[in-house]
């Protein structure tokens, strides 16, 4: 795949365009992990750009990222729908899902997380702020390193509900 680096101040186009994103990360014990989210936006751009998720405080990706601080948003395509649902459907608690569902894939850039192959691009972050409200997280991430492909936006898998995702596909 041929990305393009995205500067720190620019990487929140590559969420402007909205779409469900798999959080990376890699737990205490060294297992790399990665689940499906959907509720994630930008909320800075200057210096850097920055991103809240909301994240439920009993995924293995919130143990995860709370212990290490830094996560990547992988950003997939609808070719991937399937990788996308067997990764929600598991916790990483339970199951090292790399091993469990054979994924290829490639190290980031900056961190020591593992990221899916065939993605539009991916936004590595650290995490700078962590606010619990009951049993859902919201995880503030500093972008450290973006990149994606030309027109990653039109490619990006958006997901509304069970029966329903689309791609935006042309630009208007
Ligand atoms: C399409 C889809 C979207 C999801 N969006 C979210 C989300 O926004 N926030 C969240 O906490 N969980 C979300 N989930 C659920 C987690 O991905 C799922 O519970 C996953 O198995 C958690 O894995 P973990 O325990 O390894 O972190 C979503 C699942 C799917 C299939």
């Amino acid at each position: 795949m041929d990305y393009r680096e995205y500067s720190k101040a620019e990487a929140y186009k590559l969420q402007n365009a909205g779409g469900l994103v798999m959080i990376c990360t890699r737990g205490v014990g060294g297992r790399y992990n990665l689940a499906p989210i959907a509720w994630s936006c930008p909320i800075d751009y200057a210096p850097v750009s920055r991103f809240v998720c909301v994240l439920d405080t009993g995924h293995q990706t919130f143990t995860d990222l709370s212990a290490s601080r830094e996560f990547a948003m992988a950003l997939p395509r609808p070719s991937q729908k399937d990788l996308i649902l067997q990764c929600g459907s598991v916790s990483g608690a339970a199951a090292d899902k790399y091993e469990a569902f054979s994924i290829p894939y490639f190290g980031a850039n900056r961190i020591d997380v593992r990221l899916p192959q065939g993605i539009t691009g991916w936004i590595e972050c650290s995490v700078s702020r962590v606010i619990v409200e009951g049993t859902s997280a919201l995880v503030l991430g500093d972008v450290l390193y973006a990149a994606a492909i030309e027109g990653f936006w039109k490619e990006r898998f958006h997901y509304v509900d069970e029966g329903t995702s689309f791609a935006p596909g042309a630009e208007v």
